[in-house]
């Protein structure tokens, strides 16, 4: 709770301010968890210092390894995502940077904890 009705609500005094936040912006203007405070660059991701779209799998298989990688890393957990029955999946069919991720698995198993850091 909180930090989701503070983002709202800064976004509305923004908006009342006559300050107008184009879409992608408003979601590029915050790098969520560890990469913002590990002080990740745009283009660490994007390639470019100023993105207008959407940055691709690559980036995230050169800093973290594949599967295999991710798989062993998990292993502890007993639902592990990296090593599920669904197989394997790119990264951002789970993981988001800017915006809340959305973990595929609580779909059907609504009962497992998963949260971002
Ligand atoms: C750790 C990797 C990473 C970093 C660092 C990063 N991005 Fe992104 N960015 C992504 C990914 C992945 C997406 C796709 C949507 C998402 O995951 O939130 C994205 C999406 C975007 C989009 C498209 C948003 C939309 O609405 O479709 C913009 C614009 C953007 N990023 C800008 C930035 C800017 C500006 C920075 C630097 C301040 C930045 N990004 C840093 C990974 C990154
Ligand atoms: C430039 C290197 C770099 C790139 C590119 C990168 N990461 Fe990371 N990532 C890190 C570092 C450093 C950490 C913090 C240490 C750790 O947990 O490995 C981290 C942590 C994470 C975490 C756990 C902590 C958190 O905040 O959620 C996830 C999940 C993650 N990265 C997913 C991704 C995804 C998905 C992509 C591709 C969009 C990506 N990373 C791209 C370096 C990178
Ligand atoms: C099916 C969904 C899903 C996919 C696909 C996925 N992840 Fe994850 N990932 C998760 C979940 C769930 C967690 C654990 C979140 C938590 O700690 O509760 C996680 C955790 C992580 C962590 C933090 C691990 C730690 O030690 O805390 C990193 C880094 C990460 N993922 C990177 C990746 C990368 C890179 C890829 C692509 C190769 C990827 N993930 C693909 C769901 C996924
Ligand atoms: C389309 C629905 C669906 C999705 C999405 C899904 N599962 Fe499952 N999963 C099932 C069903 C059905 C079973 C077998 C019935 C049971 O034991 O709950 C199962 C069983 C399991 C089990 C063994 C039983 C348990 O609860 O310990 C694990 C572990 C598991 N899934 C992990 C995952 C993970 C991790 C993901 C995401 C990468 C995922 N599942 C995504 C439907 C799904």
């Amino acid at each position: 709770m909180g930090k989701k009705i503070f983002i709202a609500l800064s976004l509305l005094a923004a908006l009342g301010a006559g300050i107008s936040l184009p879409h992608s912006e408003a979601r590029a203007a915050s790098i969520k968890g560890k990469h913002g405070s590990e002080g990740l660059g745009c283009a660490d991701c994007h390639k470019t210092d100023k993105p207008t779209a959407a940055a691709g799998v690559e980036a995230c298989l050169e800093c973290h390894g594949g599967y295999d990688q991710m798989a062993a890393r998990t292993k502890a957990m007993h639902n592990n995502p990296h090593d599920s029955h669904l197989g394997r999946m790119g990264c951002l069919k789970c993981h988001r940077v800017h915006t809340p991720s959305e973990y595929l698995c609580l779909e059907c198993h609504s009962d497992f904890e998963f949260k971002d850091k």
